[in-house]
């Protein structure tokens, strides 16, 4: 084969796609229960949205972007994440004059160029939620909630839901100057990546993976102590809304997140059957993101879930996996007039509302009817010379073996009543 998928992508196949088919649409059913509506952004967008929400120092931006110049010198990257162009996309099409308040969600790929590894993908997926225009803190409450939800309804059991409060513009500043004062002889032996945290953006090295530098960091510095009084509050009515709905959480004082536009709320929600990439899905406020961006001071809220880890979780706890779509009926045809009859009934099942299929491929009846069989259909309908000379055709039940004749006229109408 001359071509292959590009590194740290890959196709989903009909073995699989029924499966994603089946959590994106239950997720569907949560989101409207919940009152979100559904926004479809572009992949692409200007490399600047992500510099200016993102952030400039942070790993997405400075190492995993597929960005490219275009055929018109414009500066575009392929979306590493949905909430910047969700904000780009509330703030262009003046949704707050319809309402300030908007609960909007998403789902589709997303694309970063870290190094693949199990459950760390090139081109991943996303399931996304941003509740934009309140700063309520009852809807950081709602959003774990639907958060939760989703997983609940996918089948995902046991993961762990940590929390972190890191204030305001202000309160953050001031976090990163301690920590910048608390490792500053303790640079050299941090790792290069914390090197340069340290000088670009202090507050990563709180949630650095490597051993070394996290008993470096907990021992020198205590977090927590930054917060003011408003973004105390914030955060201790949260968690009184989460305690009202008996949302099991943990409170991490290192959990920062890899994106800057996080104010106040932040977390994380992990399974143990993921190993290192063991994030199932992700999220915080970010108050200041929209103002920044040109748009309203208005508060905002959201999270994203990783598809594919929800998809990996699922085959490592063999939670309880959708079933394939059965077919209602196969029809297997034997020679070219009977195959012109089979065409036309098809097609009149199909209008019909039962889901069929036939044989285009010449083979024998056997070859039909394993063909039915992996398509999962419930009846098959056999027809040959005979049947065609006596205007029937033959009606097999694949589950009882039963089989009846039964006359052209009458087929739709008897297969429209069995297959209900
Ligand atoms: P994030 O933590 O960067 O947050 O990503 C959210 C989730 O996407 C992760 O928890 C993980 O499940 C999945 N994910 C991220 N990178 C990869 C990858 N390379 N391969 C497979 N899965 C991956 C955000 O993206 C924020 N926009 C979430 C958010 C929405 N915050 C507020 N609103």
């Amino acid at each position: 084969m001359d071509y292959k998928a590009i590194k740290g992508t890959k196709d989903i196949l009909p073995g699989e796609s029924y499966v994603w088919q089946d959590i994106e649409n239950k997720a569907r059913g949560v989101f409207s229960s919940f009152g979100y509506e559904e926004i479809r952004t572009p992949v692409i967008e200007e490399t600047a949205l992500f510099i200016k929400s993102v952030g400039e120092n942070t790993d997405i931006v400075s190492k995993e972007m597929f960005s490219f110049v275009d055929r018109g010198e414009r500066n575009i990257s392929l979306r590493p994440e949905g909430t910047a162009p969700v904000v780009r996309a509330y703030i262009e099409n003046n949704l707050d004059k319809i309402s300030q308040f908007q609960k909007l969600y998403y789902m589709g790929p997303m694309f970063r160029a870290e190094r693949p590894q199990a459950g760390r993908m090139r081109q991943f997926h996303q399931i996304g939620v941003e509740a934009i225009g309140s700063t309520h803190p009852a809807l950081d409450a709602e959003v774990i909630r639907l958060l939760a939800a989703i997983l609940d309804s996918v089948g995902i059991k046991d993961y762990s839901l940590k929390l972190n409060n890191l204030g305001c513009a202000d309160d953050k500043k001031k976090l990163s100057g301690a920590l910048k004062e608390a490792l500053s002889d303790k640079e050299k032996a941090l790792c290069d990546d914390c090197k340069k945290r340290v000088k670009l953006n202090p507050l990563r090295v709180l949630d650095c993976k490597n051993e070394n530098c996290k008993t470096i960091i907990r021992g020198s510095f205590k977090a927590a102590k930054f917060l003011c009084e408003d973004c105390d509050a914030h955060f201790k009515e949260v968690l009184k809304y989460l305690d009202s709905l008996n949302i099991k959480y943990t409170i991490d004082p290192y959990i920062v997140r890899g994106l800057d536009y996080y104010t106040k709320t932040v977390f994380e929600v992990t399974h143990g059957s993921l190993g290192s990439q063991d994030a199932i899905g992700a999220g915080g406020r970010y108050d200041n993101l929209t103002s920044s961006m040109g748009g309203p001071a208005v508060g905002a809220c959201g999270f994203a879930l990783g598809l594919d880890r929800i998809m990996l979780a699922l085959e490592k706890t063999s939670g309880e996996k959708a079933q394939k779509p059965r077919l209602d009926v196969f029809i297997s045809t034997l020679g070219e007039n009977a195959c012109s009859k089979a065409f036309t009934i098809l097609d009149a099942l199909r209008s019909s509302g039962v889901s069929g299929d036939m044989d285009y491929e010449k083979k024998s009846l056997k070859a039909q009817m394993r063909t039915a069989d992996r398509l999962g259909a419930r009846f098959v309908l056999i027809i040959g010379e005979d049947e065609l000379a006596r205007g029937e055709a033959v009606l097999r039940n694949m589950a009882t073996k039963e089989q009846a004749s039964v006359k052209f006229e009458e087929l739709v109408n008897t297969i429209k009543e069995r297959a209900k």
